[in-house]
């Protein structure tokens, strides 16, 4: 089993951007983290960060993993493009945020591409993303099953 985790604008910054909502860790040091988690389960982890709009639609067009951990960043909330490039393809993604975007403020409360994604997970600060690598997992699992 094959993931890909991406990341959007402004997310290379974690460590140094707005520490008291994203934490102190850097996005290397999670992305080394997670990838130990997938090891220890038999994934492979693979992982993109870019701050440009088309290259993350380029990314999930392009990708054969079997899953998709995104955090979209401010795109989320407005970027239809990005909408439709993850309906475009068949691989299932899922959304994650850091913060609780729901408790934050009213632009951070629409996600335009929560409908095309098979779950949203936000809040839980870095581990949003080890919890969205176990319910790919766990949605594998229960469809083999
Ligand atoms: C974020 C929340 C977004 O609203 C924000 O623009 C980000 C990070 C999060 O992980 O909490 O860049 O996606």
């Amino acid at each position: 089993m094959n993931i890909l985790v991406i990341n959007g604008p402004n997310l290379n910054l974690l460590g140094i951007r707005e520490p008291q909502t994203y934490g102190s860790e850097t996005l290397a040091e999670l992305e080394r983290e997670l990838a130990l988690a997938g090891k220890t389960r038999g994934v492979e982890l693979d992982f993109f960060q870019s701050n440009l709009e088309g290259e993350l639609i380029d990314r999930i067009h392009g990708s054969d993993a079997d899953g998709i951990i995104l955090n979209a960043g401010a795109l989320t909330h407005y970027s239809y493009s990005l909408r439709d490039a993850i309906a475009s393809v068949q691989t299932p993604v899922i959304e994650v945020h850091m913060s609780n975007v729901h408790a934050r403020e009213t632009f951070r409360h629409v996600s335009v591409i929560a409908p095309v994604c098979i779950g949203q997970i936000a809040g839980f600060g870095r581990d949003s993303y080890f919890l969205a690598l176990e319910a790919l997992l766990r949605r594998t699992h229960d469809r083999q099953d």
